[in-house]
């Protein structure tokens, strides 16, 4: 962290909440959610368990889950004016990412929700059927009708494909929605921490936390990391291919993380899934082809920048999972949104508990001692 006279420029290194919900050790490469470290939930849990988890501190019982479960389903059916502004936005072709902002601010429309707990079920519901639904509007088909037999997973790549998804690809994505629920403090939750930390409400944070994650920074690009892959196209290419991405001084995409240091856990996690879900149900070629185009750019990178550890981040493998599950890549992000959604209202649940407003302070560069000079002078 490097401070100047109290000032951390983009709060590096800042502790700026105390939280029980996720840790992250970038220097032992781990992520411990509620307790758990990553690897033991995101491949067991479905993502109803992980979200109850992290908004009452302990796993849920059968009948609760189950309970939660209904409600969730339940609450999944969008208003028509959320759905009228869908439309509209499909008809001016907006992106994924900010058809989702703006109809984010209608999330607790025809609602009338008085607790905070309903408020954020109706909102983890909606933020998968306004993705789902907005994509398919997208390809000029309709909306599919949610169905309330199925799990939030199964129900949203339903509701993007109209298809009953094997178990395979639910298991998947159970674990990419578990992978990202929660990470810290980072960017989008700090910006919903910020905004329900003046007593304002839970849609406003999650709308502002849509914001900050849609910015390139933040969102991440799994799409790129993708695209390397398929421009590399046979195994045999690889090396040649990714040497001459270094050679005109470009990043190899999908590698390297400001706070981990060694291999990320996440991407430990989601190679495992991906593994498993190409092998019952995709396709295993391209799923050996990123193996060994993961093996020769750890390998170019540890040539190329001796020392720095550069290794896989959790955009490689979200690319592939994703991939693998038949999403298009404009909706990757939306879909790490789909996640991410619980995780950062069970941080607005802590904030509000918390109870402190958030301002930090600024510190003036500017001019001192300004002389007013009247208009007709300037
Ligand atoms: N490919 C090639 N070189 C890389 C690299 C990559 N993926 N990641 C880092 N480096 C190089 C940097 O150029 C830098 O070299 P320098 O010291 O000669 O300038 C050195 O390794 C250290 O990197 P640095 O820029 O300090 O890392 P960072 O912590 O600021 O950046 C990322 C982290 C994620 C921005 C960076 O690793 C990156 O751009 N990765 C590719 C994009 C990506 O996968 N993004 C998704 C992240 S989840």
């Amino acid at each position: 962290m490097s401070t100047n006279n109290g000032f951390t420029p983009g709060l590096e290194g800042v502790v700026a909440a105390e939280t029980e919900l996720s840790h992250v050790d970038g220097l032992k490469g781990e992520l411990i959610i509620a307790g758990f470290p990553l690897a033991r939930l995101a491949a067991n849990a479905t993502f109803e368990e992980t979200t109850y988890l992290l908004w009452h501190g302990r796993l849920p019982t059968q009948a609760e889950l189950d309970a939660f479960k209904q409600e969730l389903a339940a609450l999944r059916p969008l208003p028509p004016a959320t759905l009228n502004l869908l439309h509209e936005a499909a008809k001016a072709n907006t992106a994924p990412m900010d058809a989702l902002r703006m109809a984010s601010a209608t999330l607790d429309l025809g609602s009338s929700a008085a607790d905070h707990q309903t408020t954020a079920k109706t909102v983890v519901a909606r933020v998968a059927t306004i993705v789902a639904s907005y994509h398919r509007l997208r390809q000029g088909q309709d909306p599919v009708t949610p169905d309330p037999n199925l799990g939030h997973a199964a129900n949203y790549l339903y509701m993007l494909t109209g298809e009953i998804p094997s178990e395979a690809r639910v298991r998947g994505l159970e674990t990419y929605l578990n992978t990202v629920i929660d990470h810290g403090l980072n960017a989008s939750t700090f910006a919903a921490r910020v905004i329900v930390a003046t007593q304002s409400d839970l849609v406003s944070a999650i709308a502002g936390a849509i914001g900050a994650l849609k910015g390139p920074l933040h969102g991440g690009a799994p799409g790129p990391a993708l695209d390397t892959v398929f421009e590399i196209g046979r195994a045999d290419r690889a090396e040649a291919v990714l040497q001459a991405k270094l050679d005109a001084g470009e990043r190899l995409m999908g590698f390297g993380h400001r706070v981990y240091k060694v291999r990320d856990p996440r991407a430990e996690v989601l190679g495992a899934a991906a593994e498993k879900m190409f092998r019952a149900d995709g396709d295993m070629a391209l799923y050996e082809l990123a193996k060994s185009v993961e093996e020769t750019a750890v390998r170019l990178l540890a040539r190329h920048k001796p020392g720095r550890n550069l290794q896989t981040n959790v955009e490689f493998y979200t690319a592939l999972l994703l991939h693998g599950l038949g999403l298009e890549t404009d909706i990757f992000t939306p879909t790490f949104a789909v996640g991410r959604t619980a995780g950062w209202l069970a941080h607005c649940f802590e904030q509000i508990q918390y109870g402190r407003l958030i301002r930090p302070q600024s510190r003036y560069t500017g001019i001192m001692d300004r002389a007013w000079v009247p208009l007709a002078e300037r």
